[in-house]
């Protein structure tokens, strides 16, 4: 067992004014794959520093299989980390940079074997085993830093953005590798991505961080089907969901919200209760596909002219300028509607999120 437990940490980096890190508790279940995303300096990679043992916490407890190594020096904590530069030895082949761990460890030669050639069978770099790193490719770099992890079978495995070098086809692969071998060996891992696709499609769980503070933790289709505030809805999903700034209305025990150029029932997806949820501003969020330029019973309408066509192969995103703000929609390719058109899009009053105006929650 190998549970991954941080409580009530805290960390300030030295001069710095506030906490980069207030006050965080997590717990990754033994096994499991916790992927951690957030924007641009969040502390992402400062809480993953941490639990390697690379960065001290200001306060807090870090537990690892229910042992306390807080204090405890990174070679003592039986993890390994794969980071975004790969940093092998230049002067190793990619058999050496991989034994390198386990060489450290004193494992008898024949069990270094065994485990490096099942890594680099597994990898795809057994042609590549006596080569220097300077003449592999970026990927196959990659590749190598993952198999020296690979091989240690740490309780541990830490990734922080192990494959943002790469290029979109490499990447795909090696997100497919990576989902392999977390299959196989069922270690605890933290894996830290800007990749959505990588986040949504590796994690057992997401973690969704903010100015050091989780947001949501949840599955994949948690985070996405049931954002915990606007925040999280907003960095999930590509292109981002829309907001339309409403009031509350609760009339005659019917709750609908109304904005320019829309009036949204609400009933059936909030069971807000107008006796006790006052009158007030909501957000309410629909995700660019879920409105269609095809409208059924029930759906509500809204119309816009479209400002910016975009074709991404299969598909095409509409941005269009609405009374209600910009409305962006995601439909297939063939839908004929053109800069300069005006439309009416249709939003199914079941399909929405609605937030709280001013707490940002979700209601
Ligand atoms: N050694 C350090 N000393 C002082 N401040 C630091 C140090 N390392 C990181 N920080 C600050 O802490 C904050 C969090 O940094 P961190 O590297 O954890 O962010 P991140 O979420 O990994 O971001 P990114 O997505 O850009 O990698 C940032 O504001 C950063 O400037
Ligand atoms: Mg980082």
């Amino acid at each position: 067992m190998s549970e991954v437990e941080l409580q009530g940490i805290k960390k300030q980096y030295e001069g710095a004014e506030r906490p980069v890190i207030p006050d965080l508790a997590l717990t990754v279940p033994s096994g499991q794959m916790a992927v951690l995303v957030g924007p641009s300096g969040c502390g992402k990679s400062t809480t993953l520093r941490m639990v390697a043992g690379l960065e001290e916490p200001t306060a807090g407890t870090i537990k690892i299989g229910g042992r306390d190594v807080t204090h405890v020096a990174p070679a003592e904590r039986d993890i390994a980390m794969v980071f975004q530069s790969y940093a092998l030895y230049p002067h190793m082949t990619v058999f050496e940079n991989m034994a390198f761990g386990l060489r450290i460890k004193h494992l008898p030669e024949a069990e270094i074997q065994t485990r490096v050639f099942a890594a680099a069978e597994s990898l795809g770099l057994r042609p590549y085993l006596e080569r220097r790193p300077k003449a592999l490719s970026g990927g196959q770099r990659q590749r190598v830093a993952i198999g020296r992890a690979v091989v240690r079978a740490p309780k541990v495995f830490l990734f922080d953005e192990p494959l943002s070098n790469l290029d979109a086809k490499l990447r795909s692969d090696m997100r497919r590798e990576i989902a392999r071998i977390h299959q196989a060996s069922k270690t605890t891992s933290m894996y830290v991505t800007h990749d959505q696709i990588e986040a949504m499609t590796l994690a057992d769980m997401i973690v969704v961080l903010k100015d050091g503070v989780i947001q949501q933790i949840g599955t994949p289709v948690d985070i996405y089907e049931r954002p915990a505030n606007r925040f999280v809805a907003g960095f999930f999903g590509t292109p981002s969901m829309n907001f339309l700034t409403a009031d509350l209305k609760a009339t005659a025990g019917r709750e609908l919200a109304r904005g320019p150029g829309f009036e949204i029932p609400l009933a059936a997806r909030t069971g807000l209760r107008p006796a006790k949820d006052a009158v007030g501003k909501v957000v309410v969020g629909v995700r660019p596909e879920r409105l269609s330029l095809v409208g059924n019973t029930d759906d509500v309408a809204l119309s816009g002219e479209v400002a910016m066509r975009e074709v991404l192969g299969a598909e095409v995103v509409l941005h269009l300028d609405s009374a209600a703000g910009p409305l962006t929609v995601r439909t297939d390719a063939g839908s004929a509607p053109r800069p300069g058109d005006t439309v009416q899009v249709w939003l199914d009053p079941k399909a929405i999120h609605v937030f709280d105006g001013a707490t940002e929650l979700r209601l």
